[in-house]
């Protein structure tokens, strides 16, 4: 039976090979000073800087520039982008990016005004917002697809020194304001992000398809997604200028984490935790890091879930039931899953990314354990998981 809830997306979604002309009708909605948000360099070897730069100067924005933001922001940063944020007396956050940058810019947004130290409150006391602090409107034009940020209140920050890596889950006022999806933006990502950014969103849909027994809407949505994502992504792991593949997979990622799906049921989000830990000790891509834990962990918790797996089997890959065992079927289909991971050529070994011995009893501790799962793991679980993970 579904659990009480209430929904609301506050996010408005401009989607489409065009979609960037909207940012003349959002930006007149905001002050004056907009702090530009961007990684690397990727959006000024791709043209999308120019191309936002110039919309900005049309509708007489100050530019605050805020460039730099690296893979798995870290406190550091967050704590420059406040300084910058509050110098420029920033308006309007807008990130142009992936993950990372809407991420920043959600966690930048909230710790402008808030009086105490942000990874304190947030991210050691998961505390929320105060009612009374302002948050400095964002808005995203997203350029990898993946996580989903462009339309959650999701923000994760790295702290090296203490080796955590943790998501905040802010509420409706942290939702970015508007976000612009171009699956076009998305075409110069390298392979390596491309394909890590289609784990990551299927790991989203089954942290929260692998818990809960009942008969939820929100399985049969999360199957018709997953059986989208796989389709598209064989299409576009060949093929990565195709558009109808590449804009399925774009508006996917966004409802695989967008908050929908997860309501009125049990949620698990260990294969994340798990993630999260080795991002904390390796600084790997987010994708990656789930890919290497994701099969050992599922394999573990299976005989819990069995039901949950079989139709798992069936319903997203299609596996045939004739003659066979609950335990063959489902375990069909998690090699099936396998046997598509490898396809599309992701890294499912922790050595690969970094993880060596000696950090074993550390990952331990820093994997944060979850309860809506099928089993509530022990420490004794987590370290048999990263060990097969190795
Ligand atoms: O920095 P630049 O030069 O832009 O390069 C980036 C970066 O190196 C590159 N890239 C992005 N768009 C590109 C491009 N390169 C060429 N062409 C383009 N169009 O890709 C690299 C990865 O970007 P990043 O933003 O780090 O990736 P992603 O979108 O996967 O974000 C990862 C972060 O999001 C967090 C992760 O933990 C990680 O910190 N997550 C956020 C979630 C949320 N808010 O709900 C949920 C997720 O589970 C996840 O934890
Ligand atoms: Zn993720």
């Amino acid at each position: 039976m579904l659990g009480n809830f209430i929904y609301s997306n506050p996010t408005k979604l401009y989607f489409g090979e065009d979609s960037l002309n909207y940012l003349n009708e959002e930006l007149p909605k905001y002050g004056k000073n907009v702090q530009l948000v961007y990684g690397g360099g990727s959006i000024k070897k791709n043209g999308i800087y120019d191309k936002v730069v110039e919309i900005l100067k049309a509708n007489n924005k100050e530019i605050i520039e805020d460039g730099g933001i690296m893979p798995n922001p870290t406190v550091e940063k967050l704590y420059e982008g406040v300084k910058l944020a509050r110098e420029g007396n920033a308006d309007l956050i807008l990130a142009v990016g992936g993950g990372s940058c809407c991420d920043y810019a959600k966690a930048v947004s909230v710790s402008v005004h808030c009086k105490e130290d942000p990874w304190e409150k947030y991210y050691m006391k998961f505390e929320d917002v105060d009612a009374g602090t302002e948050i400095i409107p964002v808005g995203c034009v997203l350029t990898m697809v993946g996580t989903g940020s462009e339309m959650n209140g999701g923000a994760v920050i790295t702290n090296h020194d203490s080796k955590l890596k943790i998501g905040h889950i802010f509420g409706d006022r942290v939702f970015p304001k508007f976000s612009i999806l171009n699956p076009a933006f998305t075409f110069s990502l390298p392979k390596y992000q491309m394909v890590a950014g289609f784990y990551d969103i299927l790991n989203h849909i089954t942290e929260q398809y692998f818990s809960g027994e009942d008969d939820s809407t929100s399985d049969y949505i999360m199957e018709g997604l997953m059986r989208s994502l796989i389709h598209s992504s064989r299409i576009a792991v060949k093929d990565p200028e195709n558009y109808e593949a590449r804009s399925n997979i774009m508006w996917t990622a966004t409802w695989a984490l967008n908050t929908l799906v997860a309501m009125g049921k049990s949620t698990d989000w260990m294969v994340h935790m798990l993630g999260q830990a080795v991002g904390a000790y390796t600084d790997a891509t987010h994708g990656m890091t789930l890919a290497a834990v994701s099969l050992p962990y599922y394999r573990h918790i299976m005989p819990y879930g069995l039901a949950k797996f079989r139709r798992f089997a069936e319903n997203v890959w299609d596996i045939s039931t004739q003659g066979k065992t609950e335990e063959e079927i489902a375990g069909e289909g998690l090699d099936a899953m396998e046997a598509w991971m490898k396809e599309l050529g992701l890294i499912m070994n922790l050595k690969k990314l970094g993880v060596t011995e000696d950090m074993m009893d550390g990952l331990v501790k820093a994997t944060l354990i979850m309860e809506g799962g099928y089993k509530v793991l022990s420490q004794e679980d987590v370290l048999k998981i990263l060990k097969k993970s190795m």
